[in-house]
C-alpha cells in the first residue's frame, strides 16, 4: 500500500497557492485594536484527540490546521479508565514524528476536560476532522457542550476524501490481522503496530 501522505501534499498545495492565514486577515491577540467587540482573534487552536494511534486522516487534519493558525496544539487524551493499544508516550511520540515537518505545531497531553486545558492555555478554537454523517452527531454534542461550559469554538474540517474510512480503530484490527496498514498510517505507526503486536 503506498499513497502521497497528507504532510507531502499539503506542502504541495501550499506551494501552488498562497497560504491563507487568519493571521492576515484577523487581527491577532497582541494585535486586536479596533477590533470589534466578539471578533474572534484565531492566533492558536487545539486538535484534541485519543492517537492510538495516529492515522493519516489524522496528519491530514493536523496540516491544515495548521495553515489556518499560527499555533496548533495537538492535545493527546490521557484517560486512565480507557484502554488503548499505546501508551501515552508512544501516541505522543508517535504524533511528534508524524507532525515534525509541520512548522507551529507542538504536541501535548492532558487529563480531564479538554475546556480545562484550554482554560489554562487560553486557548478558544478546537479544530476536529468530520470523516462523515457517523461522526456528526456525537461531534456536535462535544462541540455544544464545549462552548456552553468555556465558550470554545469548534471549527469542523471535512477529512479529504481519500482518509475518509481510516479510523485508528479499524487500523488496529486489520493490523492484527496480518494487513498491511503502510497506506493508512505514518512509517513510524507501522513500526510500533508490528512491535505492539507482535509483543501481545
Ligand atoms: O480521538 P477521539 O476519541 O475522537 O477524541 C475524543 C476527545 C479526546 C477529543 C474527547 O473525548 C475529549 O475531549 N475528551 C476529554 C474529556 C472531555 O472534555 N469531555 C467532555 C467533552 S464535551
Amino acid at each position: 500500500m503506498g499513497g502521497t501522505s497528507p504532510v507531502a501534499s499539503a506542502r504541495q498545495e501550499s506551494d501552488r497557492t498562497v497560504r491563507p492565514r487568519f493571521g492576515t486577515v484577523v487581527a491577532t491577540r497582541s494585535n486586536r485594536a479596533g477590533q470589534a467587540d466578539g471578533d474572534l482573534a484565531l492566533p492558536t487552536a487545539v486538535c484534541p484527540g485519543s492517537f492510538d494511534p495516529v492515522t493519516f486522516g489524522h496528519v491530514d487534519v493536523i496540516a491544515r490546521a495548521a495553515r489556518m493558525f499560527d499555533q496548533v496544539t495537538v492535545a493527546v487524551l490521557h484517560n486512565p479508565a480507557k484502554q488503548s493499544l499505546f501508551t501515552l508516550n508512544d501516541r505522543m511520540a508517535m504524533l511528534s514524528e508524524a507532525a515534525a515537518q509541520l512548522s507551529g505545531v507542538s504536541i501535548e497531553s492532558f487529563q480531564g476536560l479538554l475546556v480545562d486545558f484550554c482554560r489554562a492555555r487560553d486557548i478558544t478554537v478546537v479544530v476536529k476532522g468530520l470523516r462523515a454523517g457517523v461522526d456528526f452527531d456525537y461531534e456536535l454534542q462535544m462541540a455544544q457542550l464545549n462552548s456552553r461550559l468555556a465558550g470554545l469554538e469548534t471549527i469542523f474540517v471535512p477529512t479529504s476524501p481519500q482518509w475518509s474510512f481510516v479510523a485508528s480503530s479499524l487500523v488496529k484490527e486489520v493490523a492484527a490481522h496480518g494487513e498491511d496498514v503502510s497506506g493508512l498510517v505514518p512509517a513510524g505507526v507501522v513500526a510500533r503496530l508490528r512491535a505492539r503486536l507482535d509483543a501481545s
